[in-house]
């Protein structure tokens, strides 16, 4: 692609992807990339414009840490080194780092003692976030401080000659109160960046690069509902029209009125080839008395992989497979523990899919962020309400029904979560919320309504506020808010008569109830 383009190099920091996010917020466009992947073959290819170096959890004193390609400081670009890349660039320089006793974590108060470029339009003094154990105690010729906090006498260094600068704080996190405007400081007035990366420019880039890689192939692609294959689907169309053929597999664990909205969507509004398979009776009695949420989501991922396959043959000849995978999904981080992880959710329901097809994958999200897909999403024309869609998981309405699913118990948690949904809209907290959704419990208790005893289903309201998914805290809506939504649903929907809130973050909890 013909853009400008920054370097971020990763040494494994918690915070590396913020950098990426940060830079293209202001037209940057940026790349993470292993620290032992960055070699000098690597540099010539890349052609980076400047290079960050992130922070890590190693020590610069202990043998065989991590270090950066000698190259990336003598290619003559801008270089910016973060908590442990600036102790890494202070070291290969020639200064020194220490372990230190005070070590500083959390908000500090950066004193600025030197007008840098890398601070103008900034005050004396800045808040910032620190989060390290060890220090530069010796900077290499031709640096100088340009400010310094109480715990760190190397807070930030420049060699203004050669563009080398180094922060022991983290401009990328929001706690760095001016932090953008750091890094924004870094990259346009310093390194020259003009900010060319727009989402039009990248739809431009994307679609001829679709239309090259597949030429006159013909391309499947899965739809879900979701904002990234819906974006992924649209995108390709643009580039290559009636090659591309959409298969919707309909679970059945579908929220109220989404299947006909994707229907009406991909073949009335865009006029997109769509196989739509309503395969709710097949789903329904595979998962006949099944309680165990795993079993749950592998025979919906195993079943949703058979149908798929079952129905892409049909489509005579195509070659290419479409995926809206995203770049958090590609970003290669480095581990330096190498253990196991536990899994505690198995969540990609349809992985293996296009191994056992045999098919070449065409994957135009690969380098976006979920932000930046729905940035791509309204400039392909897609409406802001379905751009601004909550996250919703693969198996669907099954694991929000914890306990075996009836077509029954599917049918009044349809109808209650919609009635839940259509208060959070009209109450203007759609776009506030990460996902609100509601929970159907396996227990019935007493109620009473006009004069008569009720004995029906607990409903779970869950609404949670997350940036990623990873971690999560449940939204503090107000009283009224809650017991006007809960006589609502007890009201309008057939077999609920007690409804409860979920006022817990993750973790210690997860998001989904199963
Ligand atoms: P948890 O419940 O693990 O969810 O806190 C984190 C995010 O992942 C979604 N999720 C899934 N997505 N298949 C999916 O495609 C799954 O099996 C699955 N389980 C959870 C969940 O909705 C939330 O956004």
């Amino acid at each position: 692609m013909e853009h400008e383009q920054l370097l971020i190099v990763d040494f494994g920091s918690q915070v590396t992807k913020l950098i990426a996010r940060r830079v293209r917020e202001m037209g940057v466009y940026s790349e993470i990339h292993p620290f032992n992947k960055v070699n000098a073959d690597f540099l010539k290819a890349y052609n980076p414009k400047a290079i960050i170096l992130s922070g890590g959890p190693s020590s610069v004193t202990e043998a065989n840490s991590p270090r950066a390609d000698e190259l990336v400081f003598k290619l003559g670009v801008p270089v910016l080194g973060i908590c442990y890349g600036q102790q890494t660039m202070c070291e290969q320089l020639g200064g020194a780092v220490e372990t230190s006793e005070e070590k500083e974590f959390g908000r500090a108060d950066l004193k600025i003692i030197d007008k840098s470029r890398l601070f103008e339009g900034l005050s004396d003094t800045e808040r910032v976030w620190m989060s390290h154990g060890d220090r530069v105690s010796n900077i290499p010729k031709g640096f100088e401080i340009i400010a310094k906090s109480e715990n760190a006498p190397f807070a930030a260094i420049e060699d203004e000659a050669r563009r080398f600068y180094g922060v022991q704080f983290h401009p990328e996190v929001v706690h760095t109160v001016n932090g953008a405007r750091m890094l924004h400081n870094f990259t346009h007035n310093i390194a020259g960046f003009k900010g060319d990366w727009t989402m039009a420019a990248f739809k431009d880039e994307a679609i001829a690069a679709i239309r090259n890689q597949v030429g006159d192939g013909k391309v499947i692609c899965g739809l879900s509902g979701g904002v990234d294959s819906s974006v992924a689907a649209v995108l390709i169309h643009e580039a290559i029209g009636e090659q591309l053929t959409c298969v919707y597999v309909d679970t059945g664990m579908m929220r109220k009125g989404e299947s006909d909205q994707v229907v009406s969507l991909f073949r009335e509004h865009y006029n997109i080839n769509l196989i739509h398979v309503d395969a709710e009776d097949e789903f329904l009695s595979l998962l006949e008395g099944v309680i165990d949420p795993e079993r749950k989501r592998k025979i919906i991922g195993g079943t949703f992989i058979d149908i798929f396959e079952r129905e892409a043959k049909k489509v005579g000849g195509a070659k290419y497979l479409a995926q809206g995978t995203l770049y958090p999904d590609v970003i290669e981080s480095v581990s330096f523990d190498g253990g196991p992880s536990v899994t505690i959710k198995s969540h990609h329901n349809v992985g293996g899919l296009p191994d056992r097809m045999d098919m070449e994958l065409v994957e135009p999200l690969r380098e976006l962020f979920k932000d930046e897909v729905r940035a791509l999403g309204r400039e392909l024309g897609l409406h802001e309400d379905f751009v601004q869609r909550h996250p919703f998981p693969g198996p669907g309405l099954a694991i929000r029904c914890p306990g075996a699913i009836t077509k029954d118990r599917l049918e009044i948690l349809r109808e209650a979560d919609a009635v839940y949904l259509d208060q959070i809209r009209k109450h203007g907290l759609y776009n506030e919320i990460w996902q609100a959704f509601a929970v159907l419990l396996p227990v019935q208790t007493v109620g009473v309504m006009g004069d008569g005893r009720t004995y029906d289903y607990v409903l779970a309201l869950r609404a949670v506020t997350s940036t990623d998914g990873m971690t999560a805290d449940y939204y503090p809506y107000s009283h009224e808010f809650l017991s006007e939504t809960a006589t609502r649903i007890i009201n309008e929907c057939r077999g609920v008569n007690r409804v409860v809130y979920d006022v817990t973050s993750k973790p210690p909890g997860t998001i989904e109830w199963e």
